[in-house]
């Protein structure tokens, strides 16, 4: 299977750029598609297996998880769905800490993906043993962490969180009066804090997608386009979720993408996304936020370069090898579980709307 390379580069606090390299798996031609999908729902049946899929990974997986009975959603759903639904194989086409969370959440199952190497920029800049280290200095502190991260870090928290469930858990906490220690996307947590006015402690990890919005380059937008209404994820720099119409999780934004009165959008979120948006409102404009203009890299240029390791060939191979199956060290998984638990016990308390099986 020939791949594509795209290099990249990730930073952290602390340590130099360090250049990754995304392999992008070669897009099947019009001729071999529908013979390479029909595999792969052979192939689902007879592993016994469902694909849960991130609103950012390609369209034709999407449609797929979609089409075989899975899910396509945001990570809150995606760790929900696997969770309930029975089937003893979980492939999760997202990056690689939705694999995990998916074994965490379910040791006895196997739990594949297309692509081992998909990475995330929040995960890979939060090292767990920095980490600990952080969380050893502020012991007063509840530690809150974002869905996207390693295990190891998971194990080191009270909650982990997702950007669906984030605004009323740490509401939650502050009416317990409790302080947060948040990590790692210093965006999200910002607008939580001055969302909730916790008193909370960030650490400054962010997402290559979503710091790459421009506010500037958004105003001249909205500018050529007056009636169009802003969405954006909440990982996004504070004066790009400053100009939004609605800051929310990927489903809260398709969301709003249906029910706001307008014929025109602005997304600032990975464009993996408007291929639902413009199926549910196939009437409506949607346009991408800029990631070019003044002190502009884009280098990722609004689609994630992890979550484009995934498609139709890779998945295809991994359900014919069982190879790519996600491990998780079984010493931390027992720690690790707890504060996805108690998200998922949490979300189920507030009646938060769950997509997929019986909506529990
Ligand atoms: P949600 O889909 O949970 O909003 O998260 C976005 C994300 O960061 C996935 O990588
Ligand atoms: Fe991580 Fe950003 Fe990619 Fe999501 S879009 S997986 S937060 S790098």
């Amino acid at each position: 299977m020939s791949e594509t390379q795209i290099p990249f580069a990730y930073e952290h606090p602390g340590s130099p750029t360090a250049v990754a390299w995304a392999k992008v798996p070669r897009e099947p031609d019009a001729a071999e598609k529908p013979e390479l999908i029909a595999r792969i729902k052979r192939l689902l049946k007879e592993q016994d297996a469902v694909l849960v899929a991130h609103y950012y990974v390609h369209a034709d997986l999407q449609d797929l998880a979609e089409a075989t009975g899975g899910i396509v959603s945001d990570s809150l759903d995606m760790a929900n769905f696997g969770h309930r639904h029975p089937a003893s194989t979980i492939v999760v086409a997202g990056v690689r800490f939705m694999g995990e969370t998916a074994k965490i959440l379910n040791p006895e199952k196997r739990v594949l993906m297309p692509d081992l190497a998909a990475e995330c920029s929040l995960d890979l800049g939060c090292p767990a043993d920095e980490f600990s280290k952080f969380c050893d200095a502020h012991p007063d502190r509840a530690v809150i962490v974002y869905a996207n991260t390693s295990a190891a870090v998971k194990a080191r928290a009270d909650w982990m969180v997702t950007s669906s469930i984030a605004l009323p858990v740490v509401k939650h906490l502050k009416e317990q009066g409790k302080k947060v220690l948040w990590a790692p996307d210093r965006h999200l947590g910002s607008y939580v804090q001055e969302q909730t006015g916790a008193d909370m402690l960030l650490w400054q990890g962010s997402c290559i997608v979503h710091d790459e919005y421009k506010a500037r380059e958004l105003i001249e937008l909205k500018a050529q386009h007056p009636q169009a209404k802003v969405l954006a994820h909440p990982e996004s720099p504070r004066a790009v979720v400053q100009l939004a119409d609605m800051v929310g999780s990927t489903t809260q934004l398709i969301k709003a993408s249906q029910s706001l009165d307008a014929q025109e959008f602005i997304v600032a979120t990975d464009n993996g996304i408007l291929h639902q948006m413009r199926n549910l409102s196939p009437h409506k404009t949607f346009l991408e936020a800029p990631t070019s203009g003044v002190g502009a890299t884009c280098k990722s240029c609004s689609h994630c370069p992890w979550m484009a390791m995934n498609g139709l060939l890779n998945l295809a191979e991994v359900l014919e090898s069982g190879k790519n199956e996600i491990h998780v060290d079984p010493a931390i998984i027992p720690r690790a579980v707890l504060p996805i638990q108690r998200m998922l016990a949490y979300a189920k308390e507030i009646g938060l709307p769950a997509k997929g099986i019986g909506n529990a």
